[in-house]
């Protein structure tokens, strides 16, 4: 018979993995934020010896040692939180249980798991009992669904030949005499858009040409003139907004944009991979103001909810076009009697990890309170850091940031400002990133450790400040 493994040494070695991975997170704070090697340097640490044989802890232990720590307070760098310990806990039983929740019958318990979940999330969104989705990777998975389901819809339109709306409160749905549709889809985004959406476009086969980038104005949002003017010009498929972009944290005018979404009778899809969470909060809720308007949004547990890696959802608020965007015949697995609980039959995937257990466990066993006290905690943070440039005399602030995403800049050259950011991460003190904004290379922070103080902000700039006098 084959071994399975599953024995006592795999038993026993589960357990030192939860306590060694417990030490690492506790005793974090006196180790550095990476330990800085070349990629030969790593390669050499990982070469495969197909004989077997070696050490399992000392192979997980000598991982752990070599990640970068996102789990340490100095750590402000890219938007990979370091995640809540019950979704940690929740992934190794759902790797164990190894439910694909594309197919009802795989998995009747995974699939009612994340129909609650995603029906949880598309309350708090405001979305109407109409509305679908699904789990999905993440925020550039979540995009291009969305998008499809624009594009669904906007075939729909060109085959009526007439605007095809779905009436539904809060949708200037009139049914109109305008000419048919043309038959390029456009996409409308703003300059800051993330690249995925551009990436979807051209998997959906959608011309470069046609995904026109809408200019943002000083506070990196969507310029709404800009935009009212480029709907002018153009019969569009799908305008984009974001509520928190990459670059900045910026949170368009959500509002204002369905406005023009109603106006010009087009879909809007918000991508709010990174902002949707603020909807938990009282204090943070007014910056997605609108957001129950779009017509889809993209949300990512993974980022602002501090999930570990991988949960987005996409969110669809007439249902009926992410269904439409879907349709498959596969009578292996899907059938009517179950149509509206496979959840494959309106996603990209068919294979389908159960990620949506990890936010229930959470959310059942702490409610909202952990999310809504990590968010606000790093926004008043990301603030104290603005509040601490624009004090200084050598560094400048490059926007007033809306959440926890800033950017700002040592007043110097851009060489200087790309090698201060080099030297800080390779320091092992802390860890930022940097991008370019408007032009001028700038440093960029995401407060995402719930564990990160004032202190830590403090030796960052700090550190900053020593290497500029070198
Ligand atoms: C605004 C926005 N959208 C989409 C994405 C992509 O999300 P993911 O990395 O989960 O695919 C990101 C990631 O940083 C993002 O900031």
């Amino acid at each position: 018979m084959v071994k399975t493994l599953y024995d006592s040494d795999m038993r026993a070695l589960a357990h030192q993995t939860v306590d060694a991975l417990f030490d690492h997170v506790e005793g974090i704070a006196g180790r550095r934020v990476v330990d800085w090697q070349t990629p030969d340097e790593l390669r050499a640490r990982v070469r495969i010896d197909d004989r077997g044989g070696a050490d399992g802890m000392a192979l997980l232990r000598d991982l752990m040692e070599n990640a970068i720590q996102l789990h340490h307070p100095a750590y402000m760098g890219h938007q990979v939180c370091p995640p809540f310990p019950t979704s940690v806990i929740a992934d190794l039983v759902i790797s164990t249980l190894n439910q694909s929740t594309a197919v009802w019958e795989m998995s009747p318990i995974g699939t009612v798991i994340e129909q609650e979940v995603v029906r949880w999330l598309a309350d708090r969104a405001g979305y109407p009992a109409t509305s679908l989705g699904t789990a999905v990777s993440g925020g550039s998975a979540a995009n291009l669904t969305a998008l499809l389901a624009a594009r669904a819809h906007w075939n729909s339109k060109r085959e009526s030949g007439v605007g095809s709306r779905v009436s539904e409160k809060n949708h200037a749905s009139t049914p109109d005499s305008r000419p048919p549709t043309p038959s390029r889809p456009v996409i409308l985004c703003s300059a800051d858009a993330h690249y995925s959406i551009a990436r979807a476009a051209s998997i959906m086969g959608i011309a470069s040409d046609d995904v026109v980038k809408v200019a943002t104005d000083d506070q990196h949002r969507l310029d709404l003139d800009v935009l009212a003017a480029a709907l002018r010009e153009r019969k569009v498929m799908a305008i984009v907004a974001t509520s928190g972009s990459t670059a900045t944290g910026a949170f368009d005018d959500l509002r204002a944009i369905a406005a023009l979404r109603d106006r010009h009778d087009t879909w809007l899809h918000v991508d709010a991979a990174h902002g949707a969470s603020v909807v938990l909060s009282e204090r943070l809720r007014p910056l997605v103001d609108g957001l129950d308007l779009a017509d889809s949004l993209a949300w990512d547990p993974h980022k602002m909810l501090w999930m570990s890696l991988a949960m987005g959802v996409v969110l669809v608020r007439d249902g009926r076009w992410l269904r439409r965007a879907f349709e498959a015949d596969a009578p292996y697995l899907f059938n009517a009697e179950r149509a509206s609980d496979n959840i494959g039959e309106m996603t990209i995937q068919c294979s389908k990890r159960a990620d949506a257990i990890k936010l229930w466990l959470t959310l059942q066993m702490f409610g909202t309170q952990p999310f809504v006290s990590a968010m606000e905690h790093v926004t008043d943070l990301t603030r104290y850091l603005y509040d601490a440039v624009v004090a200084s005399s050598d560094f400048e602030a490059m926007h007033v940031p809306d959440f926890n995403i800033f950017c700002f800049r040592h007043r110097s050259d851009d060489a200087t400002n790309a090698e201060l950011r080099e030297r800080l991460i390779r320091s092992g003190q802390a860890w930022i990133t940097s991008t370019v904004l408007k032009g001028q290379r700038v440093l960029r922070v995401t407060m995402i450790n719930p564990r990160t103080e004032r202190g830590d902000v403090d030796r960052m700039l700090a550190a900053l400040r020593r290497f500029a006098a070198t």
